[in-house]
């Protein structure tokens, strides 16, 4: 497995793959890797002839009061378990290699950015928006993997690939948990042990919404406050967002005529949890 630094060997290598016509995944990642991170990289080399993982913490999607300084990162561990998974190029730039001196281009976003983490996290999708665009011209992949943790995100991405005209085909991967529902996070390390006990009431919430939703509930005021009354119930939470919105758009909806989702942001003490669940419409 190849751990490249530059830009340069990036390009060289997957240039060279391509050349001779091998297809190419890519899995954007800021490391700290976990099952989650993992489950995109296997998915990747089951359906690509090579699969590369960027591991980068990208300065310019943290806002200025976020952790950007304390943002987990190993990345020894990291490549070995990627090399473990299957992947055949780690590319772990430094900040300054992303962004030398003189770097003053950035994507803006709004349609699917503009709500729920876009709203909370001013520029924050423009950041990510602008590094996975440069992600996607230095390696040039066939499919990139992105996982549903970040639903927004995902639906942030392939609004930007599809107003650019891009090739690359964004493959969407389910929510990986713990054992007890807690959907798995490089953040979940900043949680003590009280802590982690009482980040179950995201996934609780969202476990009953969806049942309520599967037994024919479809009003998402009702929703929203089942999920509201749950997590206020947990005494070390602090409510960001709880907000049911169209999968696709973000947008939020009065009514769930098509496929929906209910996502949120949730602080546990200081640190800030988000996850979601689809509320799928059967035809
Ligand atoms: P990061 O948070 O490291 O996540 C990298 C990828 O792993 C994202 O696509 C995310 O949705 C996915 N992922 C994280 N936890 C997951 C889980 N429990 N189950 C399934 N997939 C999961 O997202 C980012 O980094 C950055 O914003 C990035 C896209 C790399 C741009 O900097």
């Amino acid at each position: 497995m190849y751990i490249v630094k530059t830009v340069k060997e990036a390009k060289e290598i997957t240039r060279k793959w391509a050349a001779e016509g091998l297809s190419i995944g890519l899995v954007p990642t800021m490391g700290y890797l976990h099952e989650g991170h993992l489950s995109l990289i296997k998915e990747s080399a089951k359906d690509n002839d090579k699969t590369c993982v960027s591991i980068f913490v990208n300065p310019i999607q943290f806002g200025k009061n976020e952790d950007f300084g304390s943002y987990p990162r190993d990345i020894e561990y990291d490549t070995a378990l990627c090399e473990k998974s299957g992947a055949d190029l780690v590319f772990c730039p430094a900040a300054e290699e992303m962004y030398p001196d003189g770097f003053c281009s950035h994507i803006e976003i709004s349609g699917p950015a503009e709500g729920l983490c876009g709203a909370r996290r001013p520029g924050h999708f423009n950041g990510v928006c602008t590094v996975v665009m440069k992600l996607f011209n230095i390696i040039n992949p066939s499919r990139a993997y992105f996982g549903r943790k970040d639903a927004q995100q995902l639906a942030v991405i392939c609004q930007m690939v599809k107003d650019y005209n891009m090739d690359v085909k964004i493959i969407g991967m389910p929510i990986v948990r713990e054992a007890d529902g807690l959907a798995k996070s490089s953040r979940n390390t900043y949680l003590s042990s009280e802590e982690r006990k009482a980040a179950l009431c995201l996934s609780r919430a969202l476990r009953t919404v969806k049942s309520l939703f599967d037994s024919g509930e479809r009003n998402p005021d009702i929703l929203k406050q089942t999920a509201k009354k749950i997590i206020k119930d947990e005494l070390l939470s602090r409510i960001d967002y709880i907000e049911i919105v169209d999968i696709i758009t973000m947008k939020p909806i009065n009514e769930i005529k098509s496929d929906a989702l209910c996502a949120l942001a949730v602080y546990i003490g200081r640190t800030r949890l988000i996850d979601n669940i689809a509320l799928e419409v059967k035809s």
